[in-house]
């Protein structure tokens, strides 16, 4: 697959098909995740995969208390805003993205394959995620579907810890807990506001000197 495809194609696939994941798909999502750059190179990862209907038991429920405590609190003003104007495209924005990872977290057992991803002694925190998204990207160019999330390690860190039996005195935390499945929906371009809409040049607020008002692939073409 051209790597533009997979760049603009990858996006959250929360609806998937209990269809096992091969294990040859699951060795090349493992091993483009370890190719990707950390800070220092310390490569200071651990990665498990979880695709055992007892241990996605245990989890599943503990992930449901996590999305309604994400709902009660980050999200409660905004849905409660979206709810009222549901025609406003943001707030249309908004509900699907809830409803979509709300369908995640009720179908939860279901997810044939997840994987998660612990790291340690970052303090930028920002080592552990250009694997993860290598992760996904190689599971997009093997036709498997993920979705990124963070709940269990923001609201249910150590009871996951312990569920996945991760030693406790040793420093690794939970960073996210990504799901891979077969989808059941089609393949798109991630909707997102435009690089000259957020993106500056030389100074904050710069004009950046072109504008991109379609995606640039398949087809699309930059203005001066
Ligand atoms: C740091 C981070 C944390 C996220 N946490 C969650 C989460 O806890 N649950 C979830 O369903 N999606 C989560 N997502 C996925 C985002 O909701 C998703 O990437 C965003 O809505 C864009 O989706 P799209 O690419 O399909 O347009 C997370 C994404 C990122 C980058």
């Amino acid at each position: 697959m051209d790597v533009y495809e997979a760049l603009y194609t990858t996006r959250a696939m929360r609806r998937v098909k209990p269809d096992p994941i091969p294990l040859q798909v699951q060795a090349r999502i493992l091993d483009a995740a370890i190719r990707a750059p950390s800070g220092g190179n310390a490569q200071s990862w651990r990665f498990m995969l979880v695709d055992a209907p007892d241990v996605k038991a245990r989890l599943g429920p503990l992930y449901r208390e996590c999305m309604a405590m994400l709902w009660d609190t980050v999200y409660r003003e905004s849905l409660e805003r979206a709810r009222q104007t549901p025609d406003d495209p943001a707030s249309a924005s908004l509900l699907k993205v809830t409803a979509s990872a709300q369908y995640l977290a009720d179908h939860f057992e279901s997810v044939p394959l997840f994987l998660m991803a612990f790291g340690r002694g970052d303090p930028s925190g920002g080592s552990i995620y250009p694997a993860v998204w290598s992760a996904q990207l190689a599971a997009r160019a093997q036709g498997v579907g993920s979705a990124l999330t963070t709940v269990l390690g923001i609201f249910r860190q150590a009871e996951t810890l312990g569920v996945l039996g991760v030693p406790a005195d040793r420093g690794w935390q939970l960073a996210c807990c990504v799901s891979f499945g077969y989808p059941t929906g089609r393949w798109g371009i991630a909707p997102r506001r435009p690089a000259h809409e957020v993106a500056y040049r030389n100074t904050w607020g710069g004009d950046l000197g072109l504008q991109i008002p379609e995606p640039l692939w398949p087809g699309g073409a930059a203005a001066g």
